[in-house]
């Protein structure tokens, strides 16, 4: 299986995806995408001898068609039968979501369908939760909506501040995604259940 990955940022769960399909996996990474020129996980994606493109989302100025088109033509182009959206910081259109139906997934930083959209971590410790976690979602029209594929649960211990929540629950995203792009590539769709260790550090 081609998988292409797209990313906004520093790209931490895309250097983790590309580590995971070396060896004997059903898929092989083929192309990352940035909707940012300057996101760090370009030259991450370069070091590990995976083409990269960009669409600056910037330059198409709020053109949401014109960055879409772009999006597809250079996707297209890679022919991916996966595609693997992390860090990706865009929300694509229905009818752009509508194209990869079936393919596309998602790494959301929340047990879904808690916190859906942003700030997850200072949410869940506005709301007082005792656990927070990712979730791995096939990609649909609704924005963090789509078929659970893999939740990855995490405590929220006492002091926690959003930035060691977040890097808590990243240390499982990184386990997460590999292992259900695993699956997903194989077909297997049955949801898996993740959960750090109750002393460790994860
Ligand atoms: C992280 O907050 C992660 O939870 C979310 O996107 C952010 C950056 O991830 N998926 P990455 O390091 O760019 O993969």
């Amino acid at each position: 299986k081609r998988v292409a990955i797209l990313i906004s940022g520093s790209g931490s769960n895309m250097v983790r995806l590309i580590e995971s399909m070396r060896g004997a996996h059903p898929a092989r990474p083929v192309l990352v995408l940035s909707s940012d020129p300057e996101a760090k996980g370009l030259e991450k994606a370069r070091a590990l001898g995976v083409p990269t493109a960009v669409v600056d989302a910037r330059a198409c100025r709020g053109d949401r068609a014109a960055f879409e088109a772009e999006l597809a033509r250079l996707l297209d182009d890679a022919r991916p039968d996966i595609i693997c959206l992390a860090g990706f910081m865009r929300i694509l259109s229905p009818k752009f979501v509508a194209r990869y139906a079936g393919r596309m997934l998602n790494i959301h930083p929340s047990l879904l369908p808690k916190f859906r959209g942003l700030n997850t971590h200072a949410r869940a410790l506005a709301a007082g939760e005792t656990e927070h976690g990712a979730t791995v979602h096939e990609v649909t029209a609704e924005l963090d909506e789509g078929p659970i594929l893999g939740q990855a649960r995490v405590p929220v211990k006492p002091g926690d501040t959003p930035e060691t929540l977040a890097a808590r629950v990243l240390r499982m995203e990184h386990r997460l995604y590999p292992a259900v792009l695993e699956r997903f590539a194989r077909g297997e769709r049955t949801p898996i259940e993740m959960v750090a260790e109750a002393d460790g550090n994860s």
